[in-house]
């Protein structure tokens, strides 16, 4: 793979090159072909035949195109030849299966994946660590509330209960982008930070217990289309960072 984003050039499909300073966020709607299997490498096929349910294979396969695809225009090489390797924050090498925040070695590429219902959404950068979050608003029975912090709840309890659901997957996507930033994903407890309330724009607030120097957190809302939130964090320093949303991508 070549290291250099440079050497790629946008192709058909309107993937475009990722600039110094800029992360591009790109989305697309899940996909069922046979056909794209064979852009995915052994283990991304394996994982994707576990998959009991048409829509959860559909969807992990199109999150994974859509990565190789964005990351191929990148570097100017064939999807198929895209490497991924996740490396996770909490255990030993060797990793069995291998699993974490995915990595781009030997290129200046950060990468982040994220997929809900039937959305796929994917964020590039080569500012910092970068994650992105897409979530559904669905119907549940109940919120989760104790991923919230103390003022996050308090901003909560101010709106009529019918706006919770869209208002809990805001603070939910925004803390989940910084934590898959980091890496750290959900071992570390989403209560520990606070972001900005929902209808404010998206700014890391506080990491409680958090050592340095995973700060500062670019944070930012994304739009996601109807029944969605998203959000993306990119770890630097927040004011060289350009988010750039491209259009949908069908893979
Ligand atoms: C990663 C995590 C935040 C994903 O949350 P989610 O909302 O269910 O899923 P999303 O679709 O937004 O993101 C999934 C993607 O995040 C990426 N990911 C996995 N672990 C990650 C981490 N620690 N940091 C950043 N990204 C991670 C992967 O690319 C994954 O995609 P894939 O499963 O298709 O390969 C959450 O499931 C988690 O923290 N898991 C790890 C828990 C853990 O570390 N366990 C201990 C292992 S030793």
């Amino acid at each position: 793979m070549s290291p250099d984003p440079a050497v790629g050039d946008a192709d058909s499909a309107g993937i475009a090159l990722v600039g110094p300073g800029e992360c591009h966020i790109w989305s697309a709607e899940a996909r069922w072909a046979p056909e794209l299997l064979d852009v995915l490498d052994e283990r991304e096929r394996e994982r994707c035949a576990q998959f009991r349910h048409e829509g959860a294979r559909a969807l992990y396969l199109t999150a994974h195109v859509l990565a190789r695809r964005t990351v191929g225009v990148q570097l100017g090489v064939d999807p198929r030849d895209v490497v991924f390797v996740p490396v996770c924050k909490n255990c030993r090498r060797p990793q069995d299966p291998p699993h974490g925040k995915p990595t781009l070695p030997g290129t200046p590429l950060e990468l982040s994946l994220s997929h809900s219902g039937t959305r796929a959404m994917v964020a590039l950068t080569t500012v910092g660590p970068v994650g992105v979050d897409i979530e559904e608003i669905a119907a549940r029975a109940g919120l989760p509330l104790d991923v919230l912090s103390a003022a996050e709840r308090a901003e909560l309890d101010r709106l009529p209960e019918a706006a919770w659901p869209p208002a809990f997957i805001r603070y939910w996507a925004r803390k989940e982008a910084v934590l898959k930033a980091t890496g750290d994903g959900l071992m570390v407890d989403p209560a520990l930070l606070t972001v900005t309330g929902p209808d404010a724009p998206a700014r890391l607030v506080e990491w409680r217990e958090r050592p340095e120097p995973h700060l500062p957190v670019r944070l930012e809302d994304l739009a996601a289309g109807d029944g969605y939130r998203a959000a993306v964090a990119v770890v630097g320093d927040g004011d060289r960072v350009q988010v750039v949303r491209q259009s949908d991508v069908r893979v």
